[in-house]
């Protein structure tokens, strides 16, 4: 999506960016242990694919990225810690709803490097994600799917995680996603999913009832 191409979101030390093909050597060092691509769903590629993944995050429509990175370091210099992923799909309405579409978005996000968990970033980029989705909820959906007849609101979250993977899964389930069944499903993963306006809330909660910065990327 192109929707936050310029975007920078920041609360406390940590910060939401752009992805952009400066960052692609740092990412694609990352994406060469195997077990963050089996957590992630993530195939290996070549660096040249990788670059051009990048780029598609622009310009497919069905999709959004976040780099985050941490600036807690006193010179500022900002250290990547990961990424945030929205991707978009419409479901029919079940019998008893009225209205029209839902749009969905799933939520898929890291924390590269192991030496980086456990400290509380996963938590505040999920919760800084989910805020800057909860307020920009309308564009997203125009850039999704174009002019609309205003029916069609992304109004659920949902997020597929290894059925193994109980920090993924502990995660989620401090921004109020629940499972959908116990069960995994062919590809060993749990559903968990949640109404956008419950996530914001819960965001808004973790994120000490202080609103992140959004401004224009330009570094
Ligand atoms: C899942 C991931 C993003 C969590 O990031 P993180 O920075 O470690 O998360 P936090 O430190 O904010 O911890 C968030 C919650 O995860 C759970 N958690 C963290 N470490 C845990 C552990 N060792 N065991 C069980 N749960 C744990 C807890 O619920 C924790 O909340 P709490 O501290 O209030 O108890 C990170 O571990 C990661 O990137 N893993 C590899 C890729 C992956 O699994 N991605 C998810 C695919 S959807």
């Amino acid at each position: 999506m192109y929707l936050n191409a310029q975007t920078t979101i920041s609360h406390s030390h940590v910060k939401l960016i752009p992805y952009l093909p400066q960052h692609v050597k740092t990412y694609h060092s990352w994406m060469q242990n195997e077990q963050l691509r089996q957590l992630t769903a993530s195939d290996l590629l070549s660096y040249e694919e990788e670059l051009s993944n990048c780029h598609s995050w622009r310009t497919d429509n069905t999709k959004l990225t976040f780099l985050s990175a941490n600036v807690a370091s006193r010179d500022k210099r900002a250290e990547l810690l990961g990424d945030i992923n929205l991707f978009l799909s419409t479901e029919e309405p079940d019998d008893d709803d009225v209205g029209g579409e839902t749009v969905v978005g799933e939520i898929n996000m890291m924390i590269a490097s192991s030496s980086t968990r456990g400290q509380g970033h996963g938590t505040r980029v999920l919760a800084m994600f989910v805020w800057w989705v909860g307020a920009q909820r309308e564009a997203v959906v125009k850039e999704y799917l174009g002019e609309t007849d205003g029916n069609q609101k992304l109004e659920v979250l949902v997020a597929k995680i290894d059925g193994g993977n109980v920090t993924s899964i502990g995660l989620f389930g401090k921004l109020g996603f629940t499972k959908v069944r116990e069960e995994v499903n062919y590809f060993g993963e749990v559903e968990m999913r949640v109404r956008l306006d419950k996530a914001v809330k819960i965001a808004r909660s973790l994120l000490g009832g202080t609103e992140p910065v959004v401004e224009i990327y330009d570094e």
